[in-house]
């Protein structure tokens, strides 16, 4: 069996011409390009570098901060990684959620200790996910998430880690696609906490078409991708995410004009950055959640996930073979990563100022720094059979389960917990004032 690229990194299945394999080689190339970094040691955590940048974000980075014990403020999102010998909490025995090519003790993936690591904030703790207090805080609620197969790998981690309590029921997809069905609107259901869970799969979170074959898009920037936009109004949370599908060559529209293209070699049309792409295509997605009147959720922007190719571009030898954390002071995020993170934190903030006029609420789920740190929690070349012939032989970009994404899970119950305390809050000074 020939698994293609395009599938393995984001969970779609198309037939792929050469052009589509040129198109991931550039891929693939400026993400190699933007880990040549990882050698050359800097200061400074992403959140810094965001609290450094916009003046008028003191206010809203509060959000993101917790009381630690001593009562100062932590931030969850800055600290290191420390050994955790009681992970992992699930395995792929006990949870049939994980997607074929992220089960890489399947594929014989021969160390472990890449799940035994829990992430320690320099100021405080953040707890280890416990199912049963996520199930009650989500009670009667539904959550959606938005996004490529990075977004839906942190799905099947969540599915996971709640399985020690309950598993949902899998209330929807389309029959006929049913094969590929991860890649569609998905519901599951947990019965006994009438909690839903939804996906909705988009590459560009605007709308996109394939301009041929060969897997050239084209973007409408300023258009909204319905295939969710019409279906999150009714939701509690949306999560929504995307990155990596913009290194791609592809063709920018706007109000319906061809306005330029990134990387598509074709001299009568102006160049633009994939900068550009994202940038517009982040505005407008949070742009469609600000037009829906009726939504009332709480939208969490998970931020940039790096991926980890090293000595060599991902289908000349590059790959992901470290077997450690790193810690804080032995990489840093930056050019194209950092910039694409930047990019997010502007339009957020930007949305979130927004969001306040009419009482939105938005939060960062601002994982990049912590995942900049995991170069060893990639599937490599354990997602797949060695037999098999795959374009993207080793996968540096999507995460092994169980693995350093269910961090992501801890993050976002931390968050959940965050709100539930702030309404008590909220409504112990509402109590005062009458
Ligand atoms: C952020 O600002 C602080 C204080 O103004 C400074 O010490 C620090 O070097 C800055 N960090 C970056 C990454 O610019
Ligand atoms: C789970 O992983 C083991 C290796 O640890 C492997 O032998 C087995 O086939 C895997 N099972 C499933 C259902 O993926
Ligand atoms: C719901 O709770 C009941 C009673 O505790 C239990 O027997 C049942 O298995 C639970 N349902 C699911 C889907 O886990
Ligand atoms: C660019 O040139 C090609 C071939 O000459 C033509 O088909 C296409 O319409 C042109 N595109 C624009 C935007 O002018
Ligand atoms: C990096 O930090 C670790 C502790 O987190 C420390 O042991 C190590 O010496 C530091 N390395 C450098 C190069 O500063
Ligand atoms: C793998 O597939 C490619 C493209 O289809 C082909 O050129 C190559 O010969 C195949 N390699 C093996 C070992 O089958």
């Amino acid at each position: 069996m020939k698994l293609h690229a395009t599938e393995l990194l984001f969970g779609k299945n198309q037939a792929l011409g050469n052009t589509a394999k040129i198109v991931i080689l550039i891929i693939l190339t400026l993400i190699v390009l933007t880990l040549i970094s990882l050698h050359y040691p800097l200061l400074g955590y992403p959140s810094v570098l965001v609290k450094n940048s916009s003046q008028s974000s003191s206010d809203t980075a509060d959000q993101d901060l917790v009381r630690a014990r001593a009562g100062k403020k932590c931030d969850i999102y800055s600290g290191e990684w420390v050994p955790n010998s009681n992970a992992p909490y699930y395995t792929n025995t006990t949870c049939w959620a994980i997607h074929d090519h992220q089960n890489c003790m399947k594929y014989g993936r021969p160390d472990t200790e890449f799940m035994k690591w829990r992430w320690k904030p320099d100021d405080c703790e953040l707890p280890i996910f416990n199912p049963a207090h996520f199930l009650e805080l989500v009670r009667g609620k539904s959550m959606a998430f938005v996004g490529d197969s990075v977004g839906r790998n942190q799905i099947q981690s969540l599915i996971c880690l709640l399985s020690r309590v309950e598993y949902p029921v899998h209330v929807s997809y389309r029959p006929q696609e049913k094969s590929k069905h991860w890649q569609y609107t998905n519901y599951w259901k947990y019965t006994n906490y009438s909690f839903t869970i939804a996906s909705f799969w988009t590459a560009y979170l605007v709308k996109a078409k394939e301009a041929d074959p060969n897997g050239l898009f084209n973007i409408y920037l300023d258009e909204f991708d319905k295939d969710w936009t019409n279906q999150i109004e009714e939701f509690d949370y949306v999560i929504i995410s995307g990155g990596h599908w913009f290194y791609q060559p592809s063709m920018f529209y706007e109000n319906g004009q061809l306005v330029g293209c990134y990387f598509c070699k074709k001299k009568n049309i102006t160049d633009l950055t994939m900068y550009y792409g994202y940038r517009k295509a982040f505005r407008t997605a949070l742009r469609a959640i600000h037009s829906l009147e009726r939504y009332k959720g709480i939208t969490f922007l998970r931020t940039f996930s790096p991926g980890h190719f090293e000595t060599g571009i991902w289908n000349q030898g590059g790959n992901c073979v470290r077997r450690r954390p790193f810690t804080s002071n032995e990489t840093h995020l930056e050019k194209e990563e950092l910039e694409l993170y930047m990019i997010q934190v502007e339009e957020f903030r930007a949305a979130e100022r927004k969001g306040r006029e009419r009482g939105l609420k938005f939060r960062l789920l601002d994982i990049t720094q912590a995942m900049l740190l995991r170069p060893d929690g990639h599937p490599s070349r354990f997602g797949h059979w060695p037999q098999e012939n795959v374009t993207l032989y080793n996968d540096c970009v999507h995460w092994c389960l169980p693995g350093p994404i269910d961090t992501w899970n801890d993050f976002l119950l931390q968050m959940l917990k965050m709100e539930a305390d702030g309404r008590l809050h909220t409504s112990d000074r509402k109590m005062k004032i009458k």
